[in-house]
């Protein structure tokens, strides 16, 4: 762990025992994010994003959930060892969440100003008075019209655009050092859509924050992120910068989700095409590679053992048998 890393997740696996038997939801996942970046966590829906950003926060109720291996150590703490009440320190103070649906975190009996202003009483040593000017001011970080008058108004009073500016003015209240973003945009828009990802990029060059960037939208991606952890069936199949998961990826589940993307030239009434097929059952999960089923690219090797995760570069890793060094050249080509 260098100086600049922030967050370190370890080996994390994270499982649900259900009356149907245990759900294997996080297999093993290492990544880190290190101060001021933003990564992306890109995947299908059902791959494991919400668990991982929900295990980071420790909201998972246990049971059902289980934590069977695994660290996620924040600024040097292993998160996974903090009682409830530590994490109550941390949540909503070091690390905020912002989710798809304001509602989440809004609560709709109370006006917005005083539930910022909550927020920073809680976990600031401040007067009402100075939380309340803190509230308005954070309002006004996030280009919030109005803010004085938006302050005693209650969140029906505001659009979808609004809410999710009101929620991210509180998860940003405290100056967060790390912020996840559980699809913060895919219910809005595209142009609002728009101005709430230009408006979080705009407050983490101002508060100097760190954030994850969880979304299947690749766009997101591209506009946001500094580097992306690429997720299937509960693992990291492949990671690395923006610059080289876009241009150069190594992984036939990178390769496949950028060839669903459409490009901006193109048009958009035309059908995109998506990878055939469907995840592994996380009951069961295979023993070898979890793209198997699907992979144009699949060898033997692949269905009963794992391929580890291997350096393509300085910028790429990426868990797949084609980058085996024994792997005949012919195999690796498009
Ligand atoms: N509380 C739960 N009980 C049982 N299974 C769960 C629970 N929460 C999530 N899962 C399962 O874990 C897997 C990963 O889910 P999730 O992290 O929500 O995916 P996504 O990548 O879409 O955010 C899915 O198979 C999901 O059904
Ligand atoms: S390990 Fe095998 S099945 Fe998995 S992605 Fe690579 S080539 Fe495809
Ligand atoms: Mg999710």
């Amino acid at each position: 762990m260098t100086a600049e890393t922030l967050l370190k997740v370890d080996n994390l696996k994270v499982s649900f025992k259900t009356y149907a038997g245990e759900v294997q939801s996080v297999r093993g996942i290492n990544f880190e994010v290190k101060k001021g970046e933003c990564l992306g966590i890109v995947g299908e829906s059902g791959c494991g994003k919400s668990v991982t950003s929900q295990a980071i926060m420790q909201l998972l109720k246990t049971p059902p959930a289980m934590y069977k291996e695994g660290n996620i150590v924040f600024e040097g703490e292993d998160l996974l060892k903090k009682s409830e009440k530590e994490m109550q320190k941390v949540r909503g103070n070091s690390i905020s969440m912002i989710f798809q649906d304001p509602m989440t975190s809004l609560n709709p009996t109370q006006k917005i100003g005083k539930q910022i202003a909550e927020v920073l009483r809680e976990h600031k040593n401040i007067s009402k008075a100075e939380a309340y000017a803190e509230a308005e001011k954070m309002l006004e970080l996030v280009s919030m019209p109005e803010p004085k008058k938006r302050m005693n108004q209650y969140p029906h009073e505001f659009s979808g655009g609004m809410r999710q500016r009101a929620m991210i003015a509180m998860a940003l209240a405290c100056r967060p050092k790390l912020i996840i973003a559980d699809e913060p945009t895919t219910a809005l828009d595209v142009t609002v859509q728009a101005q709430i990802l230009e408006l979080l990029q705009k407050v983490q060059k101002e508060i100097g924050m760190s954030i994850i960037m969880i979304t299947h939208d690749l766009g997101v991606v591209a506009k946001m992120c500094d580097r992306v952890a690429v997720m299937y069936a509960g693992q990291i199949v492949e990671q690395g910068s923006v610059e080289a998961i876009f241009n150069r990826p190594s992984h036939p589940y990178t390769k496949g989700l950028l060839s669903a993307v459409p490009s901006m030239e193109m048009d958009r009434s035309k059908a995109l095409t998506t990878i055939p097929g469907t995840p592994p059952d996380l009951f069961a999960p295979p023993a070898g590679c979890g793209f198997y089923a699907r992979c144009n690219k699949a060898m033997k090797v692949c269905q009963n053992h794992m391929p580890q995760m291997q350096m393509i570069d300085g910028e790429l890793t990426s868990a797949c048998w084609l980058n085996h060094p024994m792997c005949p050249a012919q195999n690796r080509n498009d």
